[in-house]
């Protein structure tokens, strides 16, 4: 059934996962009081924002190996996974990750300073990601236009705002960024990444605390490239966790698009460059994320 309206819930409109359809306030509280571990590891982002990416990296310099995982992402996607209790019996360390916001990750993870990296991509990127992600599934996300209707109707739409909104989740983020004085938070920023790889991807390393050699370093970011990664998605992964998962194929067939960074380029008009600048300059007035659109 197509759903005309997302479901919403603590002012979020949440992507279309069958728990959080069955019953989001139930999975979001068993998400808050899980069981955590010392060395859990939990990926945050707001959606298409690199999550895929960047959890394959973290997956191999925790594996101290540039080796892919059987395993897709959704093995370990807190709000969309089948049963949440697959967690508990997994061996450390368990590499999760969420869309959710900052309020409602793990409690227990955030008392014992477990690591957080957190996944940071510029907004005008994120939006259009976002539009081709909901344009192939329409049987989830209703009919969403062109991209001009997409941006007006949804990603800029009070009533409806993706997990509260862009704004509002990493603002969420700076702020726990900034009152957490155990350096549990690590940020990537997406395009820091795509510009300097092996930087970035060192610094991760160094923030897990796995010591890894230049050339396992340099092998990572080669077999986490675009390219290599959209390849190894369609060779190496366990296919049946996507069935299970319930999601449409056309969504997870279209994970890995274009990567680029300043796509937003080739789909913003003048005007709508201009509505959005003017919204960013007044939701961002207090904030010291540095954002780079290009
Ligand atoms: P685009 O739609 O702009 O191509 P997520 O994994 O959070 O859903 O984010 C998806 C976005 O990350 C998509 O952006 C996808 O192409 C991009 N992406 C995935 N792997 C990438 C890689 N290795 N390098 C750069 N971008 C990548």
């Amino acid at each position: 059934p197509q759903p005309s309206m997302p479901v919403m819930f603590d002012g979020m409109a949440l992507p279309p996962f069958p728990p959080l359809i069955n019953n989001a306030k139930k999975r979001f509280e068993d998400i808050r009081s899980l069981d955590c571990r010392q060395d859990d590891v939990l990926l945050v982002a707001y959606p298409k924002s690199g999550t895929h990416w960047i959890w394959e990296i973290v997956c191999m310099i925790l594996k101290q190996k540039a080796e892919y995982s059987k395993e897709p992402k959704e093995f370990l996607f807190l709000e969309a996974m089948p049963d949440l209790d697959v967690v508990r019996n997994l061996p450390s360390p368990r590499p999760m990750n969420t869309h959710l916001p900052y309020r409602w990750l793990p409690t227990q993870h955030i008392e014992n300073g477990g690591k957080i990296v957190h996944v940071l991509r510029n907004p005008k990127d994120v939006c259009v990601s976002i539009f081709h992600h909901a344009k192939v599934a329409p049987t989830v996300h209703g009919d969403v236009g062109d991209f001009q209707t997409f941006f007006k109707t949804r990603f800029m739409n009070p009533k409806v705002k993706l997990m509260g909104g862009w704004f509002k989740y990493e603002k969420e983020f700076e702020e726990a960024e900034k009152k957490d004085k155990r350096g549990a938070i690590f940020t990537v920023h997406y395009e820091n990444l795509k510009k300097n790889p092996i930087h970035e991807t060192r610094r991760l390393a160094d923030f897990l605390n796995i010591d890894l050699r230049q050339e396992d370093i340099a092998e990572i970011v080669d077999k986490c490239s675009f390219q290599k990664l959209k390849q190894a998605d369609e060779t190496v992964k366990d296919q049946s966790v996507f069935k299970e998962s319930g999601l449409p194929t056309t969504l997870i067939n279209n994970l890995y698009r274009k990567g680029e960074i300043g796509d937003w380029k080739n789909h913003f008009t003048v005007a709508m460059n201009e509505q959005f600048d003017t919204v960013f300059k007044e939701e961002m007035r207090d904030s010291d994320i540095d954002i780079q659109f290009e």
